[in-house]
């Protein structure tokens, strides 16, 4: 069929195989000419489908050849409607893993729940025997608690007061305010259920329990911070309570995993477009005006360049670099005075009629279509292409 893709808002219902796959294939080839001795062997990745979780996977696999497992939740493709595009993403990546002689399987279902991490774990035990690494990276609305049934929805909204700022329609370049009331107590507590550390700790507790957790083992979950401007709505909001939480379990983590020396991190990463941060109220606006500046200070860097610096600057480098709390901070670019500086004067100029200018609205929405495999260079949109794509590891 020949696929287009149809926006509802910041989701994009249709997703192309061929501008997947070729994402995944740049993403690649980037880390194949940046090979390291000291990386890790035996990987599992939560969220191992898109953003970052895909570029830890790809990172791990080419940077030091690691065995990966990857846990996502896509949707397959079935006749006549494409599938989601993490789902291209992993059959990409098994193809080109499983060619170049790489370990590679996947596991599609909710994480969340005990039969998944149940299933992984004997996938472990079966394939790996032990893990040396956990990559957390799940950007999810909602969750079933696995041990009660109860169902959480995540919320983005303020903590406190009534939020108002600009924010921009990416779509159609219009800026223009929003306000958005501020959240309940209940919002808080379901935020955190979602996105905060409690489901990161439980995958930790199982596998330890099931001793496939090597010496020295290292696990890493994702988090941010970002600049004032976007404070109220998130970090200070009912997201940054949740990433509070997941903070504080980093620690935990340590903590539980003492006899294997085993330790638990959080990596404050930089705000890139994701299908996870196009849905946050003023975050793309902010992005566009952030690009801007990155990529005329020659600084700017997507997942995979995140991902690779992480692992070779930090994480398997001498010197972690942790801030004050005790994390690791990849965001170290975006967040500097100067470049903030730049941001904040460029907000207060941004109109629907400057941004074109003083905006990068063309690169976010580019990096938005790539997402799901649209406006790839190099990929012919006009040939017909199968829907029907198979992972090739993926566990039944
Ligand atoms: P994403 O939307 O690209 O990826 C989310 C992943 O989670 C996908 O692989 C998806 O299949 C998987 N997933 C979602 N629900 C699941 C479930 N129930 N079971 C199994 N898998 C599930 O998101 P992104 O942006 O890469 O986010 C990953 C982490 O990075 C999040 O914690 C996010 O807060 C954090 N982060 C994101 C930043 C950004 O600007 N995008 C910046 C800094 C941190």
């Amino acid at each position: 069929m020949i696929i287009e893709p149809r926006t509802r808002g910041f989701i994009c219902l249709t997703s192309h195989p061929t501008g997947c796959a070729q994402n995944v294939q740049n993403q690649i080839d980037y880390i194949r000419q940046r090979p390291t001795e000291n990386g890790p062997k035996n990987v599992l990745v939560i969220g191992a489908s898109t953003g970052f979780g895909l570029a830890s996977r790809i990172t791990s696999a080419y940077g030091s050849k690691a065995s990966t497992i990857g846990v996502f939740f896509e949707k397959p493709p079935t006749k006549g409607r494409p599938a989601s595009p993490g789902w291209y993403n992993s059959a990409a990546f098994e193809k080109q893993a499983h060619k170049d002689g790489l370990y590679a399987k996947s596991i599609n279902g909710d994480a969340f729940s005990n039969e998944i991490k149940t299933q992984t774990l004997e996938l472990i035990k079966e394939d790996l025997g032990k893990i040396d690494m956990l990559i957390y990276s799940l950007a999810s609305p909602v969750r079933t608690h696995p041990d009660t049934g109860e169902r959480f929805k995540s919320v983005l909204k303020p903590i406190g007061d009534t939020f108002t700022n600009n924010t921009v329609d990416f779509h159609t370049g219009e800026v223009k305010e929003i306000s958005i009331e501020p959240s309940s107590d209940d919002d808080i507590e379901n935020t955190i259920a979602v996105m905060g550390g409690e489901d990161w700790q439980m995958w930790i507790d199982l596998l330890k329990s099931e001793n496939v957790l090597a010496e020295d083992f290292k696990t890493v979950a994702y988090s941010y911070i970002g600049p004032s401007l976007t404070e109220a709505v998130y970090r200070k909001g009912t997201i940054g309570a949740a990433k509070d939480d997941l903070e504080a379990t980093a620690f935990k983590i340590t903590d539980s995993l003492k006899e294997i020396n085993g330790k638990g991190y959080v990596s404050v990463n930089k705000a890139l477009v994701t299908q996870a941060s196009s849905a946050i109220p003023v975050i793309p606006l902010y992005i566009s005006l952030l690009y801007k500046v990155m990529k005329e200070e020659g600084l700017h860097e997507g997942c995979i360049e995140q991902i690779e610096r992480l692992f070779n600057e930090r994480l398997y480098a001498e010197d972690l670099q942790l801030d004050d709390a005790g994390r690791i901070r990849i965001d170290d670019w975006e967040m500097r005075d100067d470049i903030q500086a730049k941001v904040l004067k460029l907000w207060q100029e941004a109109t629907t009629e400057t941004l074109p200018n003083i905006g990068d609205l063309e690169g976010y929405k580019n990096d938005f279509f790539n997402l799901f495999g649209f406006n790839v260079d190099g990929v012919n949109y006009d040939k017909d292409v199968d829907e029907i794509v198979a992972i090739p590891g993926l566990q039944e």
